[in-house]
């Protein structure tokens, strides 16, 4: 078969693209973390010289950095004034981690999977799993960095009122467990918006748990918001009203044991919210850029995690809602909804 010649020149030039998008991650990842991205979007169009004097970072490398981001155009360049402009709209997506359309989170996530690249080139030979604390500290970090702004925009206002009654017995007072809480953006959320409930997030990573500790006194948060180390299947507890799963379920190895522990510790008429990344059991329904994240991610993160862990299932993080379905159908959560959706999850609610 003759090699369609443009075809081939064409997708040359998708991933010369991706090439270019790969690197600048790094770029983007920098101005996150360094407040590259704040202190322009404060300040307008500026020269280099300015925003070293707003940074305290060195002007040449700013110079070189601010080339690559008009390079990338999240920056403009005005020549006639040797200035710098991050637009406003770039700026919500770049600079505010307090509004839900910040995505700049996610490229400190980075480090940590480009990171492990020799360790999977022995999981892919070896079939072992990656741990979820084999990661450097840039992944927790970056994980509640990304997630934080989607939970912050969607998880009191919408999520929990598509859950039946839920809103209505947390706001009376209501016992609620976050499993694999993470850095408890969203328990802490949650026990904002509800301050007749407790609320308790656990997870299996100590490194987490303490920082979580750290940000709920940070928040004065500590009274009503509990942190504490345990894993999905054993997390102490037994008449919660509400037990959410924030895009962790899928990175456990036995998520079915997982449910199956939460129903036992749901109180009678209590529900769990399960939070999964929005992505298609259906493979080719996952080209489009937030599928080719999710299932991107699965590969370096989720899949190894789960693999590592030694349960009887490692799904994946796109394994879909009818497999999720049938998960918590066995574990006694028969009654199962689509609650609500987002571009980047989807959120279910299920109770026995
Ligand atoms: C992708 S992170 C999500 C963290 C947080 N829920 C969020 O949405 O930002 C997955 C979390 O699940 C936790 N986890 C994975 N398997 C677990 C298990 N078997 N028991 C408890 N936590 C677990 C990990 O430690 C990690 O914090």
């Amino acid at each position: 078969m003759a090699v369609d010649e443009e075809k081939m020149m064409e997708f040359l030039g998708r991933v010369i693209g991706d090439a270019g998008a790969a690197v600048a991650g790094l770029c983007t990842s920098l101005g996150d973390r360094l407040g590259i991205y704040a202190a322009m979007a404060e300040g307008g169009p500026m020269t280099a010289a300015r925003l070293a004097e707003r940074t305290g970072l060195q002007e040449r490398y700013l110079r070189e950095w601010l080339a690559a981001q008009v390079a990338g155009e999240y920056v403009t360049y005005d020549p006639r004034t040797d200035s710098y402009l991050l637009p406003e709209e770039h700026a919500a997506v770049l600079a505010d981690p307090s509004v839900p359309t910040y995505a700049a989170g996610f490229f400190t996530m980075l480090q940590a999977m480009y990171g492990t690249e020799d360790v999977l080139m022995d999981a892919f030979r070896t079939g072992q799993g990656v741990g979820w604390e084999e990661h450097s500290e840039a992944l927790f970090a970056g994980t509640a960095k990304f997630f934080r702004p989607g939970y912050a925009g969607a998880l009191v206002p919408e999520w929990i009122p598509a859950m039946n009654g839920t809103e209505r017995k947390l706001t009376a007072g209501a016992e609620v467990a976050d499993v694999g809480c993470g850095y408890g953006w969203s328990t802490m959320l949650m026990a904002r918006a509800y301050p007749a409930s407790h609320f308790t997030g656990f997870d299996f990573h100590q490194p987490s748990i303490d920082r979580a500790r750290e940000l709920a006194a940070e928040q004065g948060l500590s009274e009503r918001v509990g942190f504490e180390v345990a894993g999905a299947q054993d997390f102490p507890g037994d008449r919660y009203d509400l037990i959410t799963f924030f895009d962790c379920l899928h990175d456990m190895g036995d998520p079915g044991g997982a449910l199956h522990h939460a129903e036992q510790a749901l109180a009678p008429d209590g529900a769990c919210m399960i939070v999964e990344p929005n992505a298609s059991a259906d493979v080719r329904e996952n080209a489009n850029p937030v599928g080719r994240v999710v299932v991107s991610a699965s590969v370096a993160l989720c899949l190894p995690a789960a693999l590592a862990q030694h349960g009887p299932q490692a799904m994946g993080n796109h394994a879909g809602e009818e497999a999720m379905r049938r998960l918590a159908d066995d574990a006694g959560l028969h009654h199962w909804k689509l609650a609500a959706e987002s571009p980047v999850n989807r959120v279910y609610a299920a109770a026995r």
